[in-house]
This record gives structure tokens, sequence and C-alpha cells, in this order.
């Protein structure tokens, strides 16, 4: 590991690399939780980074990739904005390494870092089954995206694979998957007339805002509806009750991802590599069988 002084020799270098970090939503703590795996890496080896948020953007991503072409940057870090191609394919035309973190592009021939969705969602709706659940709801967000689809997979096969028939009217998607999105989900679901009691957010910022029009609505978490998320953002644990939710490996896919671009950048050119990584289900105080009693 290089010294504070050596990594400070480094930056004051007038030819200190720089890398980019082009991330969806920069006000979402799971980017962060993975920016902060490239950041730690890069600031040992000497490297600066630049960290661009698309918000969802294609348009605004690819005007950050003209931006990072033009100062001349190393290599990028890319979690794309809904499917959209034309930055990876710019940067790999203009022989820019890129690795692909999170959501993997159709026949983008990178390295990639994924965590296992499918697997996520399937472990998480067999949970709530377990519980004595039947009508699960499910928050997906925006649905352009490869990760929400394997999800909704997970979902759909875990439902199935207990004959129970996927109910359209329980899958949510919304325009974006922000705590405004489940918020504004809740009313809708809840007042079907047969609701869930049970609900599977694709992310810890939508369960989030749904548990916060339930704690409005008087309805109590998990006594009466409960809730899982997904990331394991730190912000999960300390919510009211704590959330349950499938935790992604958000530092080490940006250590890793780091990694491999360094090793692109100083010249391996070996197969493309792609990993995915394990997810776990944390259960915590959100969830508990139809009708609230809470497992001894
Ligand atoms: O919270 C943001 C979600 O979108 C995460 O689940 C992550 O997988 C990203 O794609």
């Amino acid at each position: 590991m290089a010294t504070f002084e050596e990594i400070a020799r480094n930056l004051r270098r007038s030819e200190t690399i720089s890398i980019g970090l082009i991330v969806p939503d920069n006000s979402n703590p799971f980017f962060a939780e993975i920016a902060r795996g490239v950041e730690d890496v890069c600031f040992q080896e000497g490297y600066r980074v630049f960290l661009c948020n698309s918000d969802e953007n294609p348009d605004k991503e690819y005007h950050y990739c003209q931006s990072l072409i033009n100062q001349q940057t190393a290599g990028v870090i890319l979690i794309s904005a809904r499917q959209a191609i034309d930055t990876a394919r710019r940067l790999i035309e203009r022989s820019i390494p890129v690795v692909q973190v999170d959501r993997e592009l159709p026949d983008v021939a990178t390295d990639v870092i994924l965590a296992d969705s499918y697997g996520g969602a399937y472990q998480a709706t067999r949970y709530l089954l377990d519980l004595g659940h039947r009508r699960i709801a499910c928050l997906t967000g925006p649905t352009l995206r490869a990760v929400i689809m394997q999800r909704l997979a997970g979902y759909r096969d875990a439902l199935t694979e207990r004959s129970i028939t996927p109910d359209p009217v329980l899958i949510h998607s919304g325009s974006n998957a922000r705590f405004e999105t489940g918020f504004t989900a809740a009313p809708i679901l809840l007042g079907l007339p047969d609701p869930p009691t049970a609900v599977l957010s694709f992310n810890d910022l939508m369960a989030i805002g749904f548990m916060h029009y339930a704690a409005e609505a008087g309805l109590a978490v998990p006594e009466q509806l409960s809730v899982v998320g997904f990331d394991d953002v730190r912000l999960a644990r300390f919510v009211l009750p704590a959330l349950t939710t499938v935790a992604q490996p958000k530092y080490e896919m940006g250590r890793q991802a780091t990694e491999l671009l360094l090793r692109r950048i100083r010249g391996e050119d070996s197969p493309p590599v792609r990993r995915v990584l394990e997810v776990s289900l944390v259960v915590r105080n959100s969830t508990a069988p139809p009708g609230g009693a809470r497992p001894q």
C-alpha cells in the first residue's frame, strides 16, 4: 500500500491519470457506496476520479462521455442510464477502457461486475411466501434496465413455483426509483379491492417511501404490512422499523471494477471478465407473517 507521501507525490505529478465514474443518480446512496470502493482504490494508486451524474438520462450521459474523452481520461467505470449503449460504444471506439458495473449492456464486450439480481428477488419473494404472504406487491422503478427485468423474473418464478399467478395490478413501476415513487405507489396498492399484505421493492429508497406513507396512514409495519427493500444502503438499518432488504456488495463492486479498469489502463488485453457477486437477504424488523405474529 502506498504511503500518503507517495500518494501526494503522484497527485502532484502533472501527468496524474484520471478515470471517469458515470452513475445514474448520485443522490442515491447505493451509487455513493459503489463510488467509495472506486475512490479508495484510486486514492491508493494515485489516480483522480471524475464523478459524472447522468440522472438516468442517456443524453446527459453521452455529454459526460464526450467531456471525459476531451480531457483524456484513461478509463471509465460505467453504470449505464436505462440501457443506453452510445456512451459505451463511443468510449470503446476511442480505445478508452470501460468497465460496466451493476447494469450490463447488450453486445458491449467489456469487463462487467454485477450482483445477482435474479437470485436476490427470488430469495426475498420466497422469504415472504414462507412467512405466509400470498398477495405480494412489487415496486420495480423504471423497467428499462436489465437488473430490473432480472429481479422481476426472480419475483415471478418464486410465485409460480408456489402455484401463484403473478397479478399485474400488484406490480408498480413509477417514473423513477426514488422515495417519492414508493410514497405515491402506496395508496394505489393499498387501495386495491384485494390489497397486498407484503411489498417487495427493487430498491431501499422506494421501500422507505412506501413505509413513510404507511406510517402516515396509521398502517403498522410489520403487524399489518410487510416491506422488503433491495440494496441495503446504510440508511436501511436506521429507519423505523429497520428495513429487511437484499444486501448488494456495493463497496466490493466498486473496488473490483476499479482494479479491473486499472489493469486495462496498464495494458492488459485478456478476454473480458464477467463476475456476478452474491447478494444476501438481511432480515430486520419490517417483515412478519400476515397479521403480524412475529416468529418466535
Ligand atoms: O437503487 C438503485 C438501484 O438501481 C439498485 O438496486 C441498483 O441495482 C441500480 O441498478
